[in-house]
């Protein structure tokens, strides 16, 4: 008897036919509730668009809105195999430098002299390449000014196909991060990087060759203009060779960047502008 009670007092809750009441309410009770939640929710929705457009509007596709104005580019090293800046190896070991031969022959690639002949312009050197906006006329897309493989010589992987890796002479290539609307440089003297053992190694780095000459970047390689507004953009590349470095040994060496308004190093981030890594090179398999 009592569960009978209380089947029916459920049954009640859910549909009292006495009072036309569904789960407690009446109909026009529910229809209220859900007319509520329903203007509620259209009203966030339209809030969220609007701020959504307002904040769009505001945006340049082309470049970005917010940027560090100090950023300090970073430097980086190829070939890089591992975590780690360590190029270790055995001249006599193939096995041992074949990778880092392979990793630059994938790094260069993009700077084929064809492929960029075919990209990109030929640009007029020692300047920088302006393409800016007239106003609110974009100067979209931007053009890229050509680097050749071939510029960068002995280190190029064209008439030394294995880097020097093989003669105990190795290329390191080094890059700039590129930060959107540096100008590095001044008055008219292109950045420029230097390579040098740390304190303890001076003796052992021996002499060094830079590719191009001097170890420059052009100045017609900037300003950068963004990934959507330079399509074909290619970084430009400096090359250092190890004509003599003593070997079995480690040197530590650290390479930077010179320009004026670049600041290398400073309190913000000592890695700005600098780049160091360990060369070993053996002479034989052990
Ligand atoms: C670039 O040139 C090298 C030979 O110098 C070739 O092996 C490689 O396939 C070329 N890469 C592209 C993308 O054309
Ligand atoms: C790059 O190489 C291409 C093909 O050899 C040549 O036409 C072009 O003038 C070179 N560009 C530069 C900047 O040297
Ligand atoms: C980018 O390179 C392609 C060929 O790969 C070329 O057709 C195009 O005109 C280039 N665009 C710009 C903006 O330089
Ligand atoms: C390299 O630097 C030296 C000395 O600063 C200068 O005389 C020479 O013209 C430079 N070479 C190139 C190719 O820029
Ligand atoms: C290479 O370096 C060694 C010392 O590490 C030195 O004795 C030798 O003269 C150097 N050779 C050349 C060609 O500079």
């Amino acid at each position: 008897m009592a569960k009978d009670g209380e089947k029916g007092q459920w049954k009640e809750f859910i549909w009292n036919p006495r009072t036309r009441e569904f789960l407690g309410r009446t109909a026009s009770s529910w229809g209220l509730i859900l007319l509520f939640y329903l203007v509620f929710y259209i009203f966030l929705a339209g809030l969220f668009a609007l701020t959504m457009y307002v904040m769009l509007q505001t945006l340049d596709d082309h470049k970005p809105t917010w940027q560090d104005r100090l950023a300090t580019p970073g430097m980086v090293i190829r070939p890089k195999a591992t975590e780690t800046f360590e190029i270790v190896y055995a001249t006599q070991d193939t096995e041992s430098w074949d990778l880092y031969t392979q990793i630059l022959d994938n790094f260069l690639s993009p700077y084929n002299d064809t492929t960029q002949a075919l990209r990109n312009d030929h640009c007029t050197p020692d300047k920088y390449f302006l393409q800016e906006d007239s106003g609110e006329v974009k100067n979209n897309p931007k053009r890229s000014c050509q680097f050749n493989r071939t510029i960068l010589e002995q280190c190029s992987g064209v008439s030394d196909r294995y880097y020097g890796y093989r003669e105990g002479k190795p290329c390191i290539i080094i890059k700039l991060n590129r930060v959107i609307g540096m100008l590095p440089g001044n008055n008219g003297q292109a950045p420029y990087v230097t390579c040098g053992a740390k304190r303890e190694d001076t003796d052992k780095i021996g002499q060094l060759a830079y590719f191009p000459p001097n170890g420059t970047f052009n100045l017609m390689y900037y300003p950068y203009y963004g990934k959507k507004a330079q399509v074909n953009y290619s970084q430009p590349l400096v090359a250092v060779k190890f004509l003599n470095i003593t070997l079995n040994e480690d040197v530590n060496i650290e390479c930077k960047i010179n320009a004026n308004n670049i600041p290398t190093g400073s309190e913000r981030d000592k890695f700005a502008g600098r780049v160091s890594f360990k060369l070993r090179i053996n002479s034989d398999k052990a």
